[in-house]
Order: C-alpha cells, then structure tokens, then sequence
C-alpha cells in the first residue's frame, strides 16, 4: 500500500541511498515534499544536495522546502569529518538547475498535515527532528494527522557515535527528538544498534556500481567516500548504512526486530547529552512510546537497496 510520506533529511551520502531507495519504491512512498534539515552539513548545502538528488533520479516534481538552520536550541554541530565539505562528496554530482520552494519547511509540514485525515501522513525522519519538534510546537493539532514517524536516530547497546553517549541525529537536537517521542504519536526508532548491522562491504558496493545506471554508479562512488571515517573508526568490513534503514522498515518490517518500549532523551548540558536511555527490559514504568529495532537481516537489507536503485535511471 502506498503511504503518503514527508521526508525530513540532511544528506549526507548515507541519506542518499535512503532517498533513491524511496524514490525506487513508488508502489511504497508517494512522497509529499522533502524538508532539508541543518544537520551533517548546514542547511544550504542540505537544500541544494536534495535538489541534485532529485535532479539525478529524474524527480524534480517533488518539492523541497528548507527547514529551520539550527537545532532548537544551542549551536548547530556538523559531520564534514564524515561526510565532507559538500555533504555529499564522492562524485561531482552537477549543480541543481532547481530551485526550493519558498515556503518554510515547518510552514510545510503544518500545512500538509491540516490538509490531510487523521493519521494519514507517515513521516520519516532521516536527520535531526527539528522542523517536525518545531511543527508540532506551533501546531499541536498536527500529531493526530500523522500516522507514524520512522526515524533513523538513537543508540543504546550500540552507545554513540558523535559522543561516546549520543547518535547523532539526537545529540544535534535533543530538544527536538524529546518532543517528538512525547508527542503521543506511533514512533518507530531505527538506531545504532541496527544500522551498525548493514555494513557496506566493498562487495556490495561493487554490487551497487554493477547496477549499471546513474543512481546506482552516484550511491556506490558516494558511499565509498563517506566510509573512510568510519572504517578507520570500527574497522569493520564496511562502513554502516544508516539512512535507508528508514525505507527497509517501511518496505520489509519482516526483515527487522525490535520491541515496544520506553525511550527517553537526555536533553540536559551534560555527559550524556543526546542520550537514548532506552529501557529495553522494562526495568521503569515509563510510557512504552517507541518501538525500538534492534536487529535486522543484512543480506536481505542490501538486495533491497540494490532493487530499488535498480529501478532509477
Ligand atoms: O548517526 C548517523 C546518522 O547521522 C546518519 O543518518 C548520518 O547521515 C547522520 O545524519
């Protein structure tokens, strides 16, 4: 079934594939509008890597608003050191002959939630949850139009990647993933502990380059620059693939486990700030608000990516 989706992403090469594993699902995502967010890179480049991801995957009819440029609160913390001065280093992707939509990505996101039916809209969340936090700040009624948010963020057993405590996507915008996970709203977390399962093996990269068409080509030669931290960091047989996480889930929940639990976020100015304190033995009587994947098949998560690269051009 198709389900009406809003993307919110800061690409970033790994959110990359997760968007063209989106864009390779139509009978799956009819995608409503993207809303870059400030996160791995600031927010001009993230505008402009999703007008050029659009842009290679023939997609220009999808809009994208820019979000907010910064976290809620505090400074805004980015990823070159990954992912590179453009966000999405690897090949000189052209610059976008496109341009954003004026209209706020926050103004976005509230708009297209009144328009539609109670829970009708599923959001997935690739990048910090500002915009989506901040929309659900100024328009509370929104939450009741959403049918569930799929969001790559958060870490436990897998603990941090930006700090030894904290994933990324949380520790940007703590603020933001609080309010989310308190909205009352079906949320489905995909952290660290389950994308640090889908390594990017040089076979699998190879396998996305042998697909032979643009997209797959661009995601190979992406993914092989941004794994150089990360293989110099874990030093795995490949680097995680955390974005397309969000899709895999949505297309293939079979291929993932998890369970319903609580999730709560350290949004204080401490060690652990960005913290995912997931209480994953029921050990308190904290609201069960998240389900939390921690484990998922990776074979069957890369022959999906590569099926849905292959259907781009
Ligand atoms: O912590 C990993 C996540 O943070 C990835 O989605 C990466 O793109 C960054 O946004």
């Amino acid at each position: 079934m198709t389900q009406k989706t809003i993307v919110l992403t800061d690409p970033g090469q790994d959110q990359a594939a997760a968007l063209f594993m989106m864009l390779g699902a139509p009978q799956a995502f009819d995608l409503l509008g993207i809303v870059a967010t400030a996160g791995n890179i600031d927010l001009t480049h993230t505008t402009q890597n999703c007008l050029k991801l659009l842009e290679l995957a023939n997609r220009t009819d999808i809009a994208v608003m820019a979000g907010c440029p910064r976290p809620m609160a505090g400074d805004l913390v980015t990823a070159e050191h990954v992912h590179g001065p453009t966000g999405l280093d690897g090949p000189q992707l052209p610059a976008p002959t496109t341009t954003i939509s004026e209209e706020h990505g926050v103004e976005f996101i509230i708009r297209t939630l009144r328009a539609a039916s109670d829970g009708e809209i599923t959001i997935c969340s690739l990048s910090p949850m500002t915009n989506l936090a901040m929309a659900l700040v100024q328009a509370p009624d929104i939450a009741s139009r959403i049918r569930q948010v799929v969001a790559m963020a958060g870490a436990y057993f897998e603990v941090g990647n930006i700090t030894p405590t904290a994933e990324f996507n949380v520790y940007v915008d703590p603020m933001a993933a609080d309010i989310v996970l308190n909205a009352g709203v079906k949320t489905t977390l995909l952290p660290l502990d389950v994308t640090h399962r889908m390594l990017s093996t040089p076979a699998r990269l190879a396998a996305m380059g042998a697909i032979g068409n643009r997209c797959g080509t661009a995601t190979a030669e992406m993914l092989t620059f941004s794994q150089t931290f990360d293989l110099n960091k874990y030093g795995w047989e490949g680097a995680p693939l955390h974005g397309p996480c969000v899709p895999a889930y949505m297309l293939r929940p079979d291929i993932f486990t998890g369970r319903q639990i609580n999730v709560s976020v350290e949004t204080g100015q401490n060690l652990a700030t960005g913290m995912t304190v997931a209480d994953w033995w029921g050990i308190t009587d904290r609201h069960k608000n998240v389900f939390y994947v921690r484990d998922g098949d990776p074979d069957a998560y890369y022959d999906l990516l590569i099926e849905c690269l292959g259907n781009l051009p």
